[in-house]
Parts: C-alpha cells; structure tokens; sequence
C-alpha cells in the first residue's frame, strides 16, 4: 500500500511504476475486465455469433479506424505521436475496407453505414486528434494493443462460426501483415509510449481517456447485442458453443 499526498491509502489499483504502458494496463484492467465480459463479446467468444451480426462488427470497426487513423496521418509528426506511428504494422482502414467489401460486395459504401454508438466513439476520436492530440494515444492503444493480443484467437473462432474461407478474406483485420511476433511487437510499443515525454498529469489523463476508449467500445458491443436479438438465426450460424471454439488462451 502506498499513501499519496492526503494520507489516503491507494487501493487495489495500487500502481508504484511511472510509466505510461504500466499506467494504462493497470488503470484498465477493471474495464477491460467488464468489456470482456459484456454479452456480445462472451457469445463472440463461444462461436456464438451469425454473419449479419459479424459483418456489422466489420462495418463498426471500419467507421473507427477511419477516424482514428485518418487523426493518426494529422498527427503523424506530433512529437507527442510520432514514436507511435506504424502505419504499416499497425493501420487497418485498408483491411476493414477489403473485409467489408467482401461481405457487402462492390457497391459496399452506399450499402452500409455508421451506427449511433459507433458515431459517438467516432465523434471522440476526431475531437481529441484535432484539438488535444496527445489523447489520441489512448485510442490508439485502446485498440492496437487489444488487436494484438485477442485477434489470433478471434479470427479462429469467426472463421468456424460463420464458415468463412481459410484464405482468411472477410478476416483481413485480423491478419498483420506486417507483424511476425505480436508480442515482441508489444514490448516496443509499450517501450515507445515510456518514451514520450509527458507529466504525470498528462500520464493520468491518457489513463482515463483509455477507459472513456473502452466505454465507447462497450457502448459499441452493447449496441450490436440488442441488434442481435432481432436478427433471425439460423442453427448452423449459431451452434459452436460445444464444440470448443475458444482453444486456449487468448494472449
Ligand atoms: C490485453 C484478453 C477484449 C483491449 C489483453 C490480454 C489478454 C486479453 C489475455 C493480455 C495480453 C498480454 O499480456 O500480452 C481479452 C479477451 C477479450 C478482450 C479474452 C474478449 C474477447 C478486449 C477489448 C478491448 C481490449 C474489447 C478494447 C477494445 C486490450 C488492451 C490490452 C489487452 C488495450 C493491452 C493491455 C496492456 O498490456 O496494457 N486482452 N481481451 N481487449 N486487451 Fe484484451
């Protein structure tokens, strides 16, 4: 137990270490904890998802990543970003696109569109890359690391769930083409965000910007459950959930 400045003990949360990338695992993991555990994600994970719900999953991700990394590109030489730009390891607009066009076929743009809670993260992400940059670090954490450490998994599990074909098309948000080991990839991100010169107080704000990151994503799951429910099933879409679809850990 430490004790800050006003004599209070720090509770569970109790973090001794400076550094951004210790300050966001640990300052999310209550969150990320509830985003795991939300009905959308839980039901993902047993397999237990049809395709009209996947590839509106697809179509939300892409809205996101075209807003983050379209601030990504503003901020690209931002001192307080230009460490975090791996826009060839990293960016996903591109792949999303390629996914969604393979669910929704050419005329793609005209027949999708961007739903209300992925508009409200969507509306964040551009607001912080125009007037506080520095925030876009927590988004861009928020959803890189994540892909990072549960993709491998996921794409099994959709791949099996909806039959999608083993050359991986529909699933190009899932492969990093240009990452051969996610982990070592981790470790020099987590090394780049120490890097940054920031003050604590800065430190903390991308903290809580990282868990508003994850209260919009929850928000987007929430969503795409209750449009779930009214999404007629079909048994084969659906029936993975003995069948051992989450095969292991997901890191
Ligand atoms: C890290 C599991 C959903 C964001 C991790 C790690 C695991 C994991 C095991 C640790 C990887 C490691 O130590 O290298 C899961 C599972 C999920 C899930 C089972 C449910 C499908 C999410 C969601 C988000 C997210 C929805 C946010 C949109 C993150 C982030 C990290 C992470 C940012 C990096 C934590 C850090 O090291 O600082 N996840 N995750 N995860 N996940 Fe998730």
């Amino acid at each position: 137990m430490e004790t800050d400045m006003n004599g209070y003990e720090e509770k569970s949360n109790d973090i001794r270490s400076e550094d951004l990338s210790e300050l966001l695992g640990a300052g999310t993991r209550e969150i990320h904890e509830k985003a795991e555990n939300t009905q959308f994600v839980k039901d993902f994970l047993r397999g237990n998802i049809c395709k009209d719900l996947f590839k509106l999953g697809a179509v939300a991700l892409y809205y996101t990543y075209t807003a983050l990394e379209e601030e990504i590109e503003r901020n690209k030489d931002h001192p307080n970003f230009a460490p975090l730009y791996f826009p060839a390891e990293l960016h996903r607009h591109e792949a999303l696109a390629r996914d969604v066009e393979f669910f929704y076929g050419p005329e793609w743009k005209s027949k999708v569109s961007c739903s209300q809670a992925t508009k409200e993260y969507v509306e964040r992400i551009h607001k912080v890359g125009q007037e506080d940059p520095v925030m876009l670090v927590a988004h861009a954490y928020t959803r890189y690391m994540g892909d990072l450490s549960g993709g491998q998994v996921l794409k099994k599990v959709a791949q099996r769930a909806l039959k999608l074909p083993p050359t991986g098309e529909g699933l190009e948000f899932y492969h990093f083409e240009g990452i051969h080991s996610a982990k070592a990839f981790k470790q020099l991100y987590r090394s780049r965000m120490n890097e940054l010169d920031l003050d604590m107080d800065t430190k903390k704000r991308l903290v809580a910007e990282a868990v508003k990151a994850f209260h919009f994503n929850i928000k987007v799951f929430e969503e795409l459950d209750e449009i779930g429910k009214s999404i007629p099933r079909e048994a084969s879409d659906t029936d993975m959930t003995h069948h051992g679809a989450m095969g292991g850990d997901i890191s």
